[in-house]
């Protein structure tokens, strides 16, 4: 009978600490969950989209994302957010080495050494937790975000999952396609190419350049790893550091060549200051070497030998994929 008192006691005791710890968190119940579907416009000539089936995209769930890429809040120390080396007016890239963001809601590999695969949400979850190492009890104490997250994703209790999903939404619609190149082939637009344009065209999509076989298609990546043929000795900082396959050596992303004229310095490390320098390099800079792709078909040779006027086409070409209503779009700006 002591017994059956006891555990009658712990019972209640458990009850009433129960009631009072839920008391303790109020929910606001102003707050309601009826977000506006939010529908990616891209044109008919990109390929399909992946989307996420976990993640469907909001009205909400896209401005809390912009929100966040430009929120120090992201980082402990509050002393930077993505959009401080990703800065809108260079196709979101910035010192040497950061990778650009463009058209991501494409991409399947992400970050120069392929650390990361699979869609944005897991490239964001990276940048969220790896990365950043962001702390969400500074959300989920703050004023204003415990609101938008629960409007966006019914949550009311925000992790890195809903943060990285909100920064997918946003980067998914950060979409270049209304560049000089894609006024030009689209028929009716009434812009033509130069004839240096025309010719670098030529060279970039025909065998003369080859670049196209892994530059190509409309979003100029093919989301694959190379060995373009920098160095005589590859290095070890690419796709090997991941794999430690030593047939990996020197092979890295490719990455997209949209607003390419933005994004100086080139390549991983940085080393080329100016597109012309690239182009010197593809013409008779290659280096052959144990890895090098065998899409470098003209390495022998030390690159593709271009005259000095096939490589001002190739350079004026490569200055048609610029896209200014892309980095002046306030849809992708700063909003506070
Ligand atoms: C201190 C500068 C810096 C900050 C801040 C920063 N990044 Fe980056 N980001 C880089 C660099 C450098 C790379 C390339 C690194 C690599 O590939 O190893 C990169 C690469 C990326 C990529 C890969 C793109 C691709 O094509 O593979 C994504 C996506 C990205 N960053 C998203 C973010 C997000 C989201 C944030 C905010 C949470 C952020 N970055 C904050 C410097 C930065
Ligand atoms: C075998 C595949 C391949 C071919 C062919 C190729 N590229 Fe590349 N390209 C790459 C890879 C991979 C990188 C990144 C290499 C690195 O950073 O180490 C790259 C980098 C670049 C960059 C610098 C991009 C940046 O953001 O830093 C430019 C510009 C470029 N290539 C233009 C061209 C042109 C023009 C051609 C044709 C003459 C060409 N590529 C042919 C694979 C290729």
């Amino acid at each position: 009978m002591k017994n059956l008192y006891f555990y009658l006691f712990c019972f209640l005791s458990l009850f009433i600490y129960l009631s009072c710890k839920k008391d303790a968190v109020p929910t606001n119940p102003g707050w309601t969950y009826d977000p506006t579907p939010y529908t990616v416009e891209y044109p008919d000539n990109f390929p399909i989209m992946v989307f996420d089936e976990d993640n469907p995209m909001t009205v909400e769930g896209v401005e809390l994302g912009r929100m966040l890429y430009y929120d120090t809040l992201l980082h402990p120390n509050g002393d930077m957010a993505c959009a401080s080396c990703h800065d809108q007016s260079l196709s979101f890239a910035s010192f040497p080495t950061v990778l650009p963001h463009v058209n991501l809601g494409w991409n399947t590999t992400f970050l120069w050494n392929g650390k990361v695969s699979g869609n944005i949400e897991d490239i964001m979850l990276f940048e969220v937790d790896d990365f950043f190492k962001t702390d969400l009890t500074k959300f989920n104490n703050h004023e204003t975000y415990p609101k938008l997250f629960y409007e966006a994703f019914e949550t009311e209790e925000i992790t890195s999952v809903h943060a990285s999903r909100a920064l997918a939404q946003f980067l998914r619609t950060v979409i270049s396609s209304d560049s000089r190149y894609d006024k030009i082939i689209t028929s009716g637009s009434g812009v033509f190419p130069t004839e240096e344009e025309l010719n670098g065209y030529d060279i970039f999509f025909t065998e003369r350049g080859d670049c196209f076989h892994c530059h190509g298609g409309i979003l100029f990546s093919d989301n694959l790893f190379h060995n373009n043929g920098l160095d005589a000795e590859p290095s070890a900082n690419g796709l090997s550091e991941i794999t430690g396959d030593p047939l990996d050596l020197g092979k890295y992303k490719t990455p997209t060549l949209r607003n390419i004229a933005l994004t100086a310095p080139y390549m991983h490390d940085g080393r080329f200051q100016t597109l012309e320098e690239v182009v010197d390099f593809y013409s008779d800079g290659v280096q052959p070497s144990a890895t090098i792709d065998p899409l470098m078909k003209q390495a022998h040779n030390g690159g593709i030998n271009l005259t000095e006027e096939e490589k001002d086409d190739l350079v004026a070409f490569l200055k048609t994929l610029t896209d200014t209503t892309f980095t002046n779009n306030p849809a992708f700006s700063n909003p506070f």
